[in-house]
């Protein structure tokens, strides 16, 4: 049987996130070892949407299936843009990335469903194609998504990204990242509208917060590329306690944030919506074994680490 394979990865954010909604820039990397991996094969009759617990899932597109998912959307609308009316394609999703984390799983689902859906039908989707269809995936999933998490699952190095378009970004860091799942899912919707409330109760304060937000995603990006890491870990910090002022931390994220510090990052911070969701800690790459065991100490139910040299899809 003709079988088309999809592929994307997960992300974290460095610096930006919610802010980035409300227009400043923000600076977002791949992580290739969490990927997402989809197939599409034509459906046989009867199949329908399916989710298993272990992160793989199905779903049909073109037919009957009115499941609401994110990646059956942005599926659904591939097929309609490319003509394509007149088969029943079955996509089967093993995602290897936590869901609810922050790290992109939707948009990395989405985007590896419609690359499949592509490959069945012999079609290569060029990336601003791609990037669309992946947030009309997301805007089901988030509501009004920035874009960012669409762009992120699909480059093949850190980017800084900015009212749609993507730029990559020069890193001349030797560093490591350690990213630790508070295990506590947070719904990227809830956290964006409640942000969204706030920046609406006080325009003025809300004004000088994102010129603070702008201000420390310009510094992080000369930070990255002059390889400063102690001033990043800063200006990181910096960052966490702009995202607390707008409600999206919790106590246990500001657990594994004093955690990470204490065993000596540099810096750490929320990655994602919040709520829940992960942790980023920036450190030594000689201190992350340290780090890393600190933040499970403090309650984070898995960590990654990713050297800074290794955040690139094909590294
Ligand atoms: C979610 O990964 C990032 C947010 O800024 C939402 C978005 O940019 O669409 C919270």
């Amino acid at each position: 049987m003709v079988v088309g394979i999809g592929r994307a990865h997960a992300k974290a954010i460095l610096l930006g996130e919610h802010t980035v909604v409300h227009g400043t820039p923000a600076i977002a990397f791949p992580l290739p070892a969490l990927p997402v991996r989809a197939l599409a094969r034509p459906a046989e009759p009867g199949t329908g949407s399916q989710v298993p617990a272990d992160g793989h899932f199905r779903f049909t597109v073109g037919g009957t299936d009115t499941a609401l998912s994110g990646p059956r959307v942005a599926a659904e609308e591939a097929l309609r843009r490319w003509g394509i009316t007149d088969t029943t394609v079955e996509v089967v999703v093993e995602c290897g990335i936590p869901l609810a984390r922050g790290l992109g799983s939707s948009a990395a689902c989405a985007g590896a469903a419609v690359r499949a859906v592509a490959d069945l039908h012999g079609l290569v989707v060029e990336p601003g194609e791609l990037y669309d269809l992946v947030q009309c995936g997301e805007q089901v999933a988030h509501g009004r998504a920035s874009g960012i998490d669409a762009s992120a699952v699909l480059a093949n190095g850190p980017i800084r990204f900015h009212q749609g378009r993507a730029e990559p970004m020069p890193i001349g860091l030797d560093a490591a990242l350690v990213i630790a799942d508070t295990g506590v899912p947070g719904s990227t919707q809830h956290a964006v509208a409640g942000v969204r409330r706030r920046l609406a109760e006080d325009p003025v304060r809300a004004g000088s917060l994102l010129e603070r937000a702008s201000g420390l995603i310009e510094a992080a990006g000369d930070e990255l590329s002059a390889g400063a890491a102690e001033s990043l870990g800063k200006t990181m910090l910096d960052f966490q306690e702009l995202l607390a002022e707008l409600g999206v931390s919790t106590p246990h994220i500001d657990a594994l944030v004093t955690a990470a510090l204490g065993a000596g990052a540099h810096g750490a911070k929320l990655t994602g919506a919040g709520l829940g969701g992960c942790v980023l800690a920036l450190t030594e790459p000689a201190s992350a074994p340290g780090v890393s065991a600190a933040l499970r100490r403090a309650g984070a139910v898995r960590t990654w680490t990713v050297p800074t040299r290794a955040m690139h899809a094909g590294a």
